[in-house]
């Protein structure tokens, strides 16, 4: 599995993610999409919409705005429930959400070089009194056991335990070097050792105010989840759109969240997107309902080139569930940092519009015409993050390989996800004939797909640029295409495959429908079809 830094770095170095207000010094977890960022990420939003829009007869879009009525998450329950508990240093000031504490100790600095000294010595007390003196004054300055080693050694050394650290023990290791003076252990803090305070909940909810004098503008929120523009609007759309049940409301839109750790690159940011499905049904279907979209969420990320051994769904536990679910199902991707939430699959039941009925005051239920029975529908909730998604086709179509003696770096793109498909290079950029025909060639390329025209170094790194943003295609023109004064022109180019670099010779006349045809994934029937020229 690759690690976060490499793709940080290629996201950077090639243009598509860059830290927001970077010249400014970056503002903490906020990204900027580059120039292949974009065309990469609108294409992850593209395909969904596609295919859960466009390609379903059961439902509609929406763009509903980021800015409601402040009762809207007073119904929903965000006010007084959308929050975290957090605990914050008492030496470095520094925030974690409870939850995440006990992961962020173990992946510390502090602690990856307590463990590496611990696994290196057979008496734990020895081990802790050197790195307390050397490692541990650099890394862990707030810990106990560094502040204040005599104390807490003197615990140790009355064990006199021959001791090889297990994961198992982190806790009670935990407890023997973090302690308040009066021996009270206490959870230390990531940063640098100190004492964490007691957790507190925290919002997530970012306020905004809408008017030109605070004092008296409307206080409201910016959307922590796209999902309640739906709900607000199910009325509005039923009416306009004469849709029976079953049938859904997708949208994609930014959503905003004050996140307590927000980190991991573009994993968990406090301004995300979401692309959210409502989809409304009659009640006791629900549960076949929820499993038929599980199966076709996990199915869509497969689709699209996730490998399986990487994907996995997860079934929440009776106390993880959000309280307005009746059973929810994550969709998991094991990320560099491990396995985590790439979308959620809920079952909302009829908790949401119940509840905006309750505080409009107007009706948000529906009549069946088959049962003559009027009822609130159930909800099946499939919700995704459109930064998540990207991220996670990102690292799985990294690889790195060895050709011919050198490292390739190749991000293996389904095709519908690569941002540019193909790229026009001349074989020789001096050679003005064989210039001018690979641009024309672009230019008509780009009425159908989005091609770039590349001539600033030579084949072999063009390609391998080419390669290291998940181009699929490149298409060369050379001496052979243009003719010379020893041969007449053969109007044909070289098509280059990205994964097997696999290469077939095609008329320029046929340019457009063999490209049709690759996109689509045929290299092997193309490849069949033309005969491979080299490797
Ligand atoms: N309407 C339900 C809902 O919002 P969620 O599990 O809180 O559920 C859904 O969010 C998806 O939104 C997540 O699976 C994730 O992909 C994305 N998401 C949530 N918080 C995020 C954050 N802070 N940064 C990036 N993506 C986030």
């Amino acid at each position: 599995m690759v690690d976060m830094d490499k793709i940080v770095s290629l996201c950077k170095r090639r243009g598509f993610i860059f830290q927001s207000s970077e010249i400014y010094g970056g503002l903490g977890s906020a990204w900027d999409y580059g120039p292949l960022g974009v065309e990469f990420k609108n294409n992850v939003k593209r395909l969904w919409w596609r295919d859960n829009v466009h390609l379903r007869d059961d439902m509609v879009g929406l763009d509903a705005a980021i800015s409601m009525h402040p009762r809207v998450w007073e119904a929903s329950g965000h006010v007084a429930s959308f929050s975290d508990p957090f605990t914050g240093c008492l030496s470095c000031g520094r925030y974690y959400r409870e939850d995440h504490l006990s992961e962020a100790i173990w992946n510390s600095k502090w602690f990856e070089s307590l463990k590496r000294r611990l696994a290196n010595e057979k008496d734990a007390a020895v081990a802790l009194e050197k790195w307390a003196a050397g490692d541990g004054k650099k890394l862990a300055p707030s810990l106990a056991l560094v502040e204040r080693p005599e104390v807490i050694l003197s615990l140790w050394k009355e064990k006199r335990l021959a001791y090889r650290f297990v994961q198992s023990e982190f806790g009670e290791l935990l407890d023997g070097i973090a302690c308040a003076p009066d021996g009270t252990p206490h959870s230390p803090c990531p940063n640098c050792g100190g004492q964490m305070s007691e957790p507190r909940p925290a919002s997530l909810m970012l306020e905004t105010f809408l008017g030109p004098v605070k004092e008296t503008a409307t206080k409201t929120y910016l959307r922590p989840e796209t999902a309640q523009g739906i709900f607000v609007n199910f009325d509005n759309v039923l009416q306009s759109s004469r849709k029976k049940l079953p049938f859904g409301m997708a949208q994609i839109g930014k959503a905003f969240r004050n996140e307590i750790t927000p980190g991991n690159f573009t994993f968990r940011t406090r301004e995300f997107e979401q692309m959210e499905i409502e989809f409304f049904i009659i009640p006791g279907t629900d549960e076949e309902w929820h499993q038929r979209w599980i199966d076709e969420r996990f199915a869509w990320y497969q689709r699209y080139g996730i490998r399986k051994e990487n994907i996995r769904l997860r079934e929440h536990e009776k106390d993880e569930l959000a309280f307005y679910a009746k059973r929810c199902v994550d969709v998991e991707y094991l990320f560099p940092m491990g396995w985590s939430e790439l979308e959620g699959i809920a079952n909302r039941t009829d908790y949401d519009l119940k509840q905006h009925s309750h505080f409009s005051g107007k009706t948000l239920d529906y009549f069946d015409d088959e049962s003559k029975q009027r009822f609130v529908p159930y909800v099946i909730e499939p919700s995704a993050g459109a930064d998540r998604s990207a991220l996670a086709f990102l690292v799985d179509a990294y690889h790195e390989e060895e050709v011919r003696g050198e490292k390739r770096v190749v991000l293996k793109f389904h095709p519908e996800l690569a941002p540019i498909k193909i790229a026009v290079l001349p074989l020789l950029k001096k050679n003005e004939r064989i210039v001018e025909t690979a641009k024309k060639l672009c230019v008509d390329l780009r009425k159908r797909w989005h091609a770039v025209y590349d001539d600033t170094a030579s084949i072999g790194r063009l390609y391998r640029r080419q390669d290291e943003v998940g181009t699929p295609f490149c298409v060369t023109v050379d001496v052979q295409t243009v003719g010379d004064e020893k041969a007449a022109a053969d109007d044909k180019v070289t098509i280059r495959d990205r994964d097997t670099m696999e290469q077939v010779r095609v008329p320029i006349g046929n340019l457009e429908t063999v490209m049709a045809e690759l996109l689509t994934g045929q290299w092997s029937a193309v490849a069949g079809q033309h005969g491979i020229v080299k490797n």
